[in-house]
């Protein structure tokens, strides 16, 4: 089984996904991390990011491992742990660039979907994943059995990103998650509720109550599938 969550930054999709993972014993993909990957590669080989071509040719050549056990995520980028690297600021700014570049793009949904068959063949209890992003339901995987949109009103965004940041101050909160939403914006399939997707809203929510809900969910979908 497939289980798509999509959502904007901040919205607790990532803890989400993980926390549906490990509760169901299904596997996990966060696909956000592909794209961080390729930014870290290419600012590591010095690349313009400006230069689509030269980036998107970096993203097909990288050596890519990313591990899918929701209980231990690590990213190895050509032989190099990046897991902590590729979540640093200076890769926040400007992933979207790279996400924007529609080669890119290309190339990592290619991946996410080889490594979402490989889960699926797996076979059970392990034949299933969970598969983190934006486009997932919509684009990467529209067969998901479960799509989940996950959404967050924009202050209790900023509240969770702030947690996670530590000491930036609230403007500089507010003009980033403001600023990622209008770039990740350009990109079409973004988080546009797609046939059969239950939205979610977290704002009033915990953690594990939205684990909850989400969990329940799928279990229906199976029941009924
Ligand atoms: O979820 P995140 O912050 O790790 O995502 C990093 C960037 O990648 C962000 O700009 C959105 C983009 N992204 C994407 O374009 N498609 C996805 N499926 C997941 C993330």
């Amino acid at each position: 089984m497939i289980i798509a969550v999509d959502g904007p930054s901040g919205s607790g999709k990532s803890s989400t996904a993980r926390g549906v993972a490990s509760r169901l014993g299904l596997r996990y993909l966060d696909t956000g991390a592909t794209y961080r990957a390729v930014t870290w590669s290419a600012l590591d080989r010095g690349l313009d990011l400006d230069d689509t071509a030269a980036v998107a040719q970096r993203a097909r050549e990288l050596e890519l491992e990313i591990s899918t056990d929701p209980d231990h995520q690590f990213v190895i980028a050509d032989g190099t742990d990046v897991t902590a690297a590729i979540r640093e600021p200076r890769i926040s700014e400007v992933v979207s660039k790279i996400a924007t570049n529609l080669d890119v793009r290309k190339e990592l949904i290619r991946r996410q979907r080889a490594v979402i068959d490989a889960a699926q063949e797996a076979g059970e209890p392990s034949g299933g994943i969970v598969v983190e992003g934006r486009d997932i339901a919509t684009v990467v995987a529209t067969d998901a059995e479960l799509k989940v949109l996950l959404t967050a009103d924009q202050e209790a965004r900023m509240a969770r990103r702030g947690a996670e940041l530590g000491s930036v101050t609230a403007e500089q909160l507010r003009d980033q998650i403001v600023r990622r939403d209008a770039d990740d914006a350009t990109v079409s399939e973004f988080q546009v509720a797609s046939d059969g997707a239950v939205t979610v809203d977290s704002t009033y929510m915990t953690l594990d109550e939205v684990v909850e809900v989400i969990s329940r969910l799928a279990l229906e979908s199976v029941a009924q599938g």
